[in-house]
């Protein structure tokens, strides 16, 4: 199984919630040593930092902690660390594909890619409120379900 990196712009909103949703649908699949799970932010703005209170907040009323990861920033060597890179809208999928080397651009993509209903962007939710926060949390948790049926599929039968 794979590893896989969820990147967004500011590592503190969307990227650490993915993180966090997805470690939390592998523990129950008895899969969670199996795959690792990292994100980071194109920005360095909130490198060192927890996730945004809101999304921290969001997270906890549905019994998920995340108060542990701190926001880093895309480094050259995730590209080679990495298997699969989902990235949380299109300005930073455009933002990543010119940071990483060209051989590496077929392991990046949308998160939303398996999720096309609710796509293709993961709306910030920086200067929203709680409603808005719950609002993404809600689109992250089914993207996350269909990135990891996709790739269980993939993964099973390649
Ligand atoms: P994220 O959210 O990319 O989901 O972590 C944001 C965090 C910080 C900023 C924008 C979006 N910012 O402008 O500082």
């Amino acid at each position: 199984m794979p590893k896989i990196l969820f990147v967004c712009l500011g590592n503190i909103c969307r990227s650490p919630t993915a993180q966090a949703v997805f470690e939390d649908l592998l523990q129950p699949r008895n899969i969670a040593d199996m795959v690792t799970v990292g994100s980071a932010g194109t920005s360095v703005y909130h490198a060192g930092e927890p996730p945004c209170d809101v999304m921290q907040r969001a997270a906890q009323r549905r019994g998920l902690e995340m108060s542990h990861l701190r926001a880093r920033q895309v480094n050259p060597s995730d590209f080679e660390r990495f298997d699969y890179i989902y990235v949380m809208d299109r300005a930073n999928l455009q933002a990543l594909l010119g940071m990483a080397p060209p051989e590496h651009h077929h392991k990046i993509a949308l998160f939303l890619a398996y999720a096309p209903d609710l796509g293709p962007d993961v709306p910030d939710p920086y200067y929203g409120g709680r409603n808005q926060a719950e609002r993404v949390f809600d689109i992250i948790e089914e993207g996350a379900l269909a990135l990891l049926e996709h790739l269980l599929k993939k993964e099973i039968c390649p």
